[in-house]
């Protein structure tokens, strides 16, 4: 049900415990699951996505739950298992992140339940406030993560693996005192080669990053820390103040490896917030670097459970000048947004997101659409799954190394709200207006989550 037409006494509840937000209380697997239409034969290995699952308490807000991962395993156009898992973290086991008797946070407690990635082979489970979580690929916990002890900052949920040279470039924040951020670079075989601060001013949410072929850009928006919250533990800790102004950094790249790095350029622009960054690349000779992201133009400014708009912008920052221009490029509000990450850093012409019907609210309600956005054309196609039913982040998969941009699959998880049913789906990236090639029933809701991948077979 969605927050519109839900006329139980459970709307007494906050939105993210309501409907498909509720959290299911069950590790099932099942194996053979049927299959509806055809999975492209090529689609061989894992789509695993993350979510906020609380166990048995309350959480001060969506973002507060127990990660758990929900993971489906294809081979050879079949549909081998699916399953659901806790991830083991030490909050799951009753912990808790700060200690009192050494006043200091525990870097290895976290919820892990934001983001699912793999790099060098391993497979991590992110939330901006921890260490990776290891898992395996049959989705049990390895345990903290921290690069043989080189990472003593959190890491965020959203890394970006270039997709040049294979390197994933990620970010820690923390709010304690500065330094409030700290880069860092893991080479393509997973070792940790670079970290240096990034200075900023204020203490501020900074969920996602981008790069370009040159540049790491640091989004220093005004939801920034608030302590007095923090202490009395009562709900989210960040707030919308719009006088620590908006600035985005951009940090030459070429910095990797120095002992003593340069700090980014930064540039004043609108106040806003971006939670998803779509992609960054460099036009002009390198002089113009062109980031496009889901601009909200302020966020939880009075309630941290309404999530203001979130709209497709492009920003245009001109290295020669110090100039940045700003520009909508799409007025349907869209969650989620995923490009084919062999693009990561460099042009891309197409990225895919979740939207709504009118009227709904796809952040906060389920969204029913899929949006395909073409940003070289300005045009936009739409996959509607129905009125009821809704879906999650759609993940690109290339159809083949050499494949088209959008020559691939669509892959995400389904929620029916007439009989509260889950599903897999596969879409053809390059026509939204088809129906699924295939629908995987599954043997349980899959609450709606936040983000995940596709680990293709490594053979
Ligand atoms: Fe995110």
């Amino acid at each position: 049900m969605t927050a519109i037409d839900d006329p139980t006494p459970e709307t007494r509840l906050p939105f993210f415990l309501r409907g498909n937000y509720a959290p299911v209380e069950t590790e099932v697997d099942a194996f053979d699951l049927p299959v509806q239409g055809s999975i492209p034969p090529e689609l061989n290995g894992r789509f695993v996505r993350n979510g906020a699952n609380p166990d048995g308490y309350r959480p001060y807000h969506w973002f507060d739950g127990d990660g758990m991962l929900h993971g489906i395993r294809l081979r050879d156009g079949k549909a081998q298992w699916y399953r659901n898992r806790w991830v083991r973290t030490k909050l799951l086991a009753g912990a808790e992140r700060f200690d009192q008797e050494t006043m200091s946070f525990d870097l290895s407690a976290g919820r892990a339940n934001t983001h699912v990635v793999r790099h060098a082979g391993r497979i991590l489970a992110l939330e901006e406030g921890s260490l990776p979580m290891e898992v395996d690929a049959e989705l049990a916990t390895v345990g903290p993560m921290d690069f043989d002890g080189r990472l003593d900052t959190p890491c965020t949920a959203h890394p970006h693996v270039c997709a040049e040279t294979g390197e994933m470039h990620f970010f820690g924040y923390s709010f304690i005192g500065p330094p409030y951020v700290t880069y860092h670079v893991a080479d393509a075989a997973g070792s940790l080669i670079h970290s240096q601060t990034i200075d900023i001013p204020s203490p501020v949410m900074m969920h996602d990053f981008a790069i370009s072929r040159n540049h790491a850009i640091f989004l220093d928006l005004p939801v920034v820390f608030d302590l007095d919250i923090a202490l009395a533990g009562t709900g989210m800790p960040f707030v919308w103040r719009p006088d620590n102004g908006s600035r985005i950094g951009l940090l030459d790249r070429r910095n990797v490896g120095s002992s003593s790095p340069a700090q980014p350029r930064w540039f004043e622009v609108d106040d806003c917030y971006v939670f998803h960054i779509v992609n960054a690349w460099e036009e002009e000779g390198g002089d113009v670097v062109v980031l496009d992201a889901g601009r909200h133009p302020s966020m939880w400014a009075g309630d941290a459970n309404a999530f203001e708009p979130c709209y497709l912008w492009r920003w245009r920052f001109d290295l020669r000048t110090g100039a940045v221009t700003e520009e909508q490029l799409d007025d349907r509000e869209h969650g989620f947004p995923r490009i084919d990450d062999r693009r990561t850093g460099l042009a891309n012409r197409f990225a895919w997101a979740t939207t709504g019907r009118p009227g709904e609210r796809p952040m906060t309600d389920g969204a029913t659409n899929v949006v395909k956005y073409d940003v070289v054309s300005g045009e936009g196609a739409l996959h509607d799954f129905g009125p009821t039913v809704s879906t999650s982040e759609p993940v690109f998969v290339p159809a083949a190394d050499g494949a088209a941009e959008d020559e691939g699959w669509l892959v995400a998880y389904l929620y029916d709200r007439t009989d509260e049913t889950s599903s897999f789906a596969v879409l053809d990236a390059a026509d939204m207006s088809a129906d699924p090639v295939a629908v995987v029933p599954l043997p349980q809701r899959i609450p709606h989550g936040f983000h995940g991948s596709w680990f293709a077979d490594e053979e």
